[in-house]
């Protein structure tokens, strides 16, 4: 595969642009090709098997226009398709799960008392069950499903600060925010909430999100198959969506610039 071949990011719609700002920060030479499927957006309400079909349309186009790699910028469709879609196709995947190793890290080895916001296909799914397995013997971490947060993004309301805040008081209104060390925002949608979040939790709350991690990785990845784009090659991203409509695009566009 030619390393001036783009890259395919998707997401179930919008959310995934927040790792393709991170993609054009940390890769500035390569080309993106994005795909939102905001006409089927939540994914996380959806049946695995759902997602899995949708998520395979997606990437079948993405691999008929040539792209060198794909990134799943969706913590959903991972859990519900990545290992299937790997033992599917030959193009290297890249896929997203909370990011609870990076919270749980930051403590150091102490106990750490940490909520995970994500959707509730990520949260019930036995890739996240895994994670858990990993570290709720030593940590205290609590699941959050937050699924009107996706749908602020997808209907244009992120910047109705009265909206988002009486939302985020909801989602969080049963914990001591007091204790938290962490909060992991599981779902690429919400990390468009870091900012939100941070004026409603204590100074010594961390918001983590997996997007730096995700561009690391593929970086690697791209690196380890001599495949990153050319230095002298104008990067840039070219965005489409399910939805079809001028306000998708403005939607689109305007969260790329955010
Ligand atoms: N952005 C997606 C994620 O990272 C899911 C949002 C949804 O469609 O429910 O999980």
């Amino acid at each position: 595969m030619a390393s001036s071949a783009p890259i395919g990011v998707f997401d179930s719609g919008l959310g995934g642009l927040s790792v393709v700002r991170q993609i054009r920060e940390d890769l500035p030479n390569e080309h993106v090709l994005y795909f939102g499927d905001s006409a089927h957006a939540p994914y996380g309400v959806k049946t695995p098997d759902e997602v899995r079909e949708l998520s395979f349309g997606i990437v079948d186009n993405f691999v008929r226009q040539g792209a060198k790699a794909i990134v799943i910028a969706c913590n959903t469709a991972t859990s519900a398709a990545v290992n299937e879609l790997r033992d599917t196709y030959d193009v290297p995947i890249i896929g997203m799960e909370p990011a609870l190793k990076v919270a749980v890290d930051r403590g150091q080895g102490q106990r750490q008392n940490i909520i995970v916001a994500a959707t509730e296909l990520t949260l019930r799914e036995r890739k996240f069950e895994q994670l858990m397995q990993r570290f709720e013997a030593d940590h205290t971490i609590h699941r959050l499903p937050c699924p009107d947060l996706v749908e602020i993004v997808e209907h244009g309301q992120l910047d109705d600060t009265a909206l988002v805040d009486a939302t985020l008081r909801r989602y969080l209104h049963d914990y001591d925010l007091d204790t938290i060390d962490a909060i992991v925002l599981g779902c690429t949608h919400f990390v468009f909430y870091r900012d939100a979040f941070q004026r409603i939790v204590p100074e010594h709350t961390a918001i983590i999100d997996g997007n730096a991690g995700t561009a690391h990785h593929l970086r690697v990845v791209l690196e380890s198959l001599g495949a990153l784009a050319p230095e002298d090659q104008q990067g840039g991203v070219s965005v489409t969506n399910s939805d079809t409509s001028a306000q998708m695009a403005n939607l689109a566009h305007k969260l790329l610039a955010r």
